[in-house]
């Protein structure tokens, strides 16, 4: 069986980093994982520049994406003036986000339940009579910061909702790495009768060392596609609490052990980790980076990394 790992680290990974690289430095880390053998990239967000100043210039970045023929890249937009945005810069696809309780919304984008899911289905219609793809995250899928548990019910009428607008993937999104794997059960099985296991994504925040687990039980339920990010970089600027995504390396150790067919050598991700930290100067590795640095060690006869 196939699966598929889509790097979020140059959006959602950066977005929450204390140093705003330069657009040519955020090329060079997208560069830098498509060579280790990335095909999926969410390579930044068309938003305010003074709510998110990690992701401006987002638009100069695109026209310089790397093997586009060969890689699939993502932008994120909040509104409609975030999709025009994007579509003039390039992207063929771009993502949506529907946070599921009123308050995420609030606090995220200033808008309320109801007006960001009228904005996103009009993203997904706009881009379906356009020829683009419009991908919609449900985030706060199973617990928001601000309200609390969110009920699978809620999440599966927003799912519905994108799906029936057209979207072309619903991702649904542990925005602050709180769920379990009983949980992830229990959402994907509410949600699977609206969207079918091949249309869902799903997405990890590893803020209590579940994201792995998370993953295999997703696995389970015949989802054959996650997020992650380089090293785990991450933490959403808006939820407090959240660190970052389930580390790529990780995942695709997990799924490469596994037998799943991804495409990408786990070994090659050693020295994109290191990139990452030499670019925000913070610490990164998931769990099994110490161990797959000295494998890249021990095959490749040099450090992948000096610590
Ligand atoms: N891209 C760039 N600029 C945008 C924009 C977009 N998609 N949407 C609005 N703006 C600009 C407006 O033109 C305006 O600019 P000005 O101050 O120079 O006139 C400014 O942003 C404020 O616009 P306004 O419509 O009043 O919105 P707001 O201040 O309530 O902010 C958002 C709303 C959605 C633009 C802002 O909250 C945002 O970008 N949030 C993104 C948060 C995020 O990335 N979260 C993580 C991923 S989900
Ligand atoms: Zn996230």
């Amino acid at each position: 069986m196939k699966i598929r790992v889509n790097e979020v680290g140059p959006r959602d990974g950066l977005q929450g980093q204390g140093k705003t690289l330069s657009t040519e430095a955020r090329l060079e880390l997208i560069r830098a994982l498509v060579n280790a053998g990335i095909r999926h990239v969410e390579a930044g967000s068309f938003v305010s520049p003074k709510a998110v100043p990690q992701m401006a210039g987002t638009a100069d970045i695109f026209p310089h994406l790397p093997n586009t023929e060969t890689v699939r890249y993502a932008g994120l937009v909040p509104n409609m003036k975030g999709y025009e945005l994007a579509v003039a810069a390039g992207a063929r696809v771009v993502n949506v986000v529907l946070s599921v309780t009123e308050t995420m919304n609030q606090k995220n984008i200033s808008m309320s339940l109801d007006q960001t899911a009228q904005v996103c289905t009009e993203i997904v219609e706009r881009g379906r009579s356009e020829g683009i793809e419009v991908q919609a995250y449900l985030a706060v899928a199973y617990e928001c910061p601000f309200e609390g548990m969110v009920s699978p019910e809620v999440v599966a009428r927003f799912g519905r909702q994108m799906q029936e607008a057209g979207a072309s993937k619903i991702i649904v999104a542990d925005t602050i790495g709180a769920a379990n794997p009983e949980q992830v059960r229990r959402v994907l099985d509410v949600l699977i009768p609206s969207v079918p296991s091949e249309k869902l994504s799903c997405h990890f925040h590893d803020t209590r060392g579940m994201a792995l687990a998370n993953i295999t039980a997703a696995l389970d339920r015949g989802i054959s596609e996650f997020d992650s990010s380089i090293g785990g970089l991450g933490g959403c600027p808006f939820s407090p609490g959240a660190t970052g995504n389930v580390a790529t390396e990780d995942v695709v150790l997990l799924l490469h052990s596994m037998g799943y067919d991804i495409g990408i050598d786990p070994l090659n991700l050693v020295p994109v980790v290191k990139f990452a930290e030499e670019l925000t100067g913070v610490s990164l590795g998931g769990k099994s980076y110490r161990w797959l640095d000295q494998q890249y060690r021990k095959q490749r006869g040099k450090s992948g990394h000096g610590r």
